[in-house]
């Protein structure tokens, strides 16, 4: 069955059929969570872009609806965000509010004539199971950028209005407006701050308080970078964290000194969060693209291509001083674990010996590890194993980093960029190290120090190969806990 096939993840989401990039209009209504996506219905590599739908409650099993959005007159839909209009301030609904798509546009260049993207509108009074296309589209144009997509709105309830993040070129343009469909610039963002390595895509901005410092937030802006040649990473997506007034983004100094990434794998691209979660849920909720420009073509799945990240809570935490974006797996997924292995206080050669003969292909990792003082030693687990592939996660501590090393890790030569070990700096660990590792039969997704440095990576390892292995190279190393949870749903 589908479900089966090799390489579909279990508790990730998939299109049945064919391409799918960005997510695009996540909305919570009704109760239920919308994911609409870039898709082409007709082939297994990115072209006329369609919106596909698909539905949840829980944000783990994901139901396919039919497609709500096909290209038109102006051209191709890409992405963009779905909000539900409560105040009815667009005129489309009566009563009961319904939920309203602005989206880019895409209008293939002719001869001499450059492509043309532009901002519109649709509407659905079903529970986004069918769109009408609003007739005064496009509702927004821009005089000199080509590059001009991937309107993410939200309302702004000090002053009262909506507002519109949309990439570019490589900056991003603030917008406001009564309605959704007559907009007033308000600023620019982008110019000498931050990664310009690639194009400016697919923006948000929302706030969020400050974890451990009372009563501070801050806003977030998240901004993709599209793939350049120049840089093995391919597509990725930056932060900054500063001030919103409603019209003006201010960066902290922080974020006006580094480029702060979101993620340290290859595969988690043009994320953006989830809009109108009820008040009393609070949570910001987000879910990325896991595959990069790169390879995203030529990945090695059959009638279908491209899967989701498993949705993520997005947190700031006071850190050194500091404040960072954290990211950390929704707790849904905490129903869907089988208990398969539970460790307390063994050496790392204890727990090896536990796990010799395990066979998982999806599933979890949870794991506290503490390093003895004077030797920084490694951890690493190896998952995926079979006849010659393993991917390998792990912990340096001679380094302070964390690492993925997908060079063994299966089928990887449909790209040279693809077989490849990265790591990051994880500078707050001393001597400890909490780890949650979600494996499923294309990815690793790891969660280190309770999401304070995150790493997405496609794999594709054989689906025979289900060894798992941990080994550290200093006995007085001592995993503190250990649990593994198989999620083959
Ligand atoms: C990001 C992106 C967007 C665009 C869409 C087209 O991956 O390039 O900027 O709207 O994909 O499919």
């Amino acid at each position: 069955t589908i479900a089966k096939q090799n390489h579909r993840g279990a508790y990730h989401f998939s299109p049945r059929e064919n391409w799918m990039n960005d997510p695009n209009g996540m909305v919570y209504f009704k109760g239920k969570y919308h994911l609409f996506y870039q898709h082409h219905p007709f082939g297994t590599t990115w072209g006329p872009m369609h919106w596909g739908h698909a539905v949840s409650r829980d944000l783990v099993a994901w139901e396919e609806l039919p497609i709500a959005l096909e290209p038109d007159e102006h051209g191709m839909i890409f992405s963009g965000s779905a909000v539900v209009d409560r105040r009815n301030t667009t005129g489309f609904f009566g009563e009961e509010p319904g939920l309203v798509a602005i989206f880019t546009h895409h209008a293939e260049g002719t001869g001499s004539q450059p492509p043309v993207q532009c901002q519109s509108l649709a509407y659905s009074m079903d529970e986004g199971r069918t769109w009408t296309k609003y007739e005064g589209n496009p509702v927004l144009r821009h005089d000199s950028y080509i590059d001009f997509r991937d309107p993410k709105v939200f309302w702004h309830e000090p002053s009262a209005q909506w507002v519109m993040i949309v990439a570019c070129g490589q900056t991003v343009c603030l917008y406001r407006s009564p309605n959704l469909k007559d907009w007033t610039l308000s600023s620019e963002f982008g110019e000498g701050i931050g990664s310009h390595d690639g194009v400016w895509e697919c923006p948000d901005l929302f706030p969020l308080p400050v974890e451990g410092a009372k009563d501070q937030s801050r806003w977030v802006m998240l901004v993709s970078i599209g793939d350049h040649p120049g840089f093995a990473e391919g597509s990725r997506t930056q932060y900054f964290i500063g001030e919103f007034d409603g019209e003006r983004f201010i960066p902290d100094a922080s974020s006006r000194e580094n480029v702060r990434w979101l993620d340290y794998g290859r595969d988690n691209y043009a994320g953006v969060s989830w809009s109108d979660i009820p008040a009393e849920d609070g949570r910001r909720l987000f879910i990325g693209w896991m595959s990069n420009w790169k390879y995203a073509n030529l990945t090695p799945t059959n009638g279908w291509r491209g899967a989701m990240t498993i949705a993520r809570e997005l947190r700031l935490r006071e850190c050194n001083g500091d404040i960072v974006l954290i990211q950390q797996p929704v707790r849904e997924l905490e129903a869907y674990r089988k208990p398969v292995v539970s460790l307390e206080n063994v050496d790392a050669t204890a727990a090896a010996k536990r796990l010799s003969g395990l066979r998982l292909e999806s599933f979890e990792i949870v794991a506290r590890v503490r390093f003895p003082d004077s030797s920084p030693g490694e951890i690493a687990f190896r998952v995926r194993a079979g006849a010659g592939e393993e991917t390998v996660i792990g912990y340096d501590a001679a380094a302070a980093e964390i690492f993925v090393d997908r060079t063994r890790s299966g089928i990887a030569d449909f790209h040279p960029s693809f077989a490849c070990r990265h790591s990051a700096m994880l500078e707050e660990a001393p001597g400890q190290l909490a780890l949650r590792i979600f494996v499923d039969r294309a990815s690793v997704e790891v969660f280190a120090n309770g999401g304070r440095v995150v790493m997405t990576d496609l794999i594709y390892p054989d689906h025979a190969s289900t060894g798992i292995f941990v080994a550290a190279d200093d006995e007085r190393l001592r995993i503190e806990a250990l649990d593994i949870y198989d999620l083959s749903v």
